[in-house]
């Protein structure tokens, strides 16, 4: 479960920018919420905050149990890496690693057993359809296939927490609906909030509610979808 309430940012500058004022939302387990809204109105750095990568002006960050915003770094980045799941649009697949290790990563980080981890990562690449190609480097892949071995690393360690920026973004339709499948489902299935901040209508209208963040906050347009 995520809640947000009355989150507040704004940008340094002359002036400053109010981005964020008194913004909530909450994302139930199993929920998977959609944000659109145009270029520059702050969906990344609203992920960003969220993930504590971000400094917020005020208001409370909650997930489960968690007041996330008023862990110091170290408890932070503990909780990120064992809680949170991040899909972003440039994938960050580690070119020198396997597809089989970068999705192992998250588990060794965790100092799960290399046996384990490496088991529970082929599982997930044969979920998302690779199984056959776990030792091949990630220079080989297409931009979808690197998508899905993103995919299957922000997930791999079954997190209560995924947000994905743009998880579709460079991929063509057909691609975009195979990993949205992977996405929601992989959500819905292991009862983990999802946050997918989407420039795309089509992709927004697969999750179960559809918010616009304009300037003037977040707005529900599930039904104009
Ligand atoms: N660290 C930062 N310092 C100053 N401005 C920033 C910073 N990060 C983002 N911005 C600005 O904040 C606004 C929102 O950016 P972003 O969250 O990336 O928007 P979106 O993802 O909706 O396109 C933009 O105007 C961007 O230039
Ligand atoms: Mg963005």
């Amino acid at each position: 479960m995520l809640e947000l309430r009355h989150l507040c940012k704004t940008l340094p500058g002359t002036p400053p920018r109010v981005l964020f004022d008194r913004l909530s939302l909450r994302v139930d387990s199993g929920e998977c919420v959609a944000i659109v809204g145009e270029s520059g109105v702050g969906k990344s750095t609203l992920l960003n905050c969220i993930a504590g990568l971000e400094p917020i002006d005020g208001g409370e960050i909650q997930v489960g149990p968690s007041r996330v915003d008023r862990l110091d770094d170290d408890t932070m980045a503990r909780l990120r890496r064992s809680h949170f799941g991040f899909v972003f649009q440039a994938f960050h697949i580690l070119p020198h690693l396997n597809l089989l290790q970068n999705v192992a990563l998250p588990l060794w980080l965790l100092r799960e057993p290399e046996g384990s981890a490496a088991g529970r990562a082929r599982t997930m690449l044969e979920r998302v359809g690779l199984g056959g190609r776990a030792e091949d480097p990630p220079q080989q892949l297409s931009g979808g296939e690197l998508q899905r071995v993103a995919i299957a690393r922000a997930l791999v360690h079954r997190p209560h927490l995924v947000l994905a920026d743009e998880p579709t973004g460079n991929l063509d339709p057909e691609r975009a609906s195979g990993v949205l499948d992977l996405l929601l489902g992989q959500i819905r299935d292991s009862r983990a909030a999802g946050v997918l901040v989407t420039h795309s209508r089509t992709a927004a209208a697969r999750a179960d509610r559809v918010l616009e963040l304009r300037a003037d906050g977040l707005h529900d347009i599930t039904r104009r979808v």
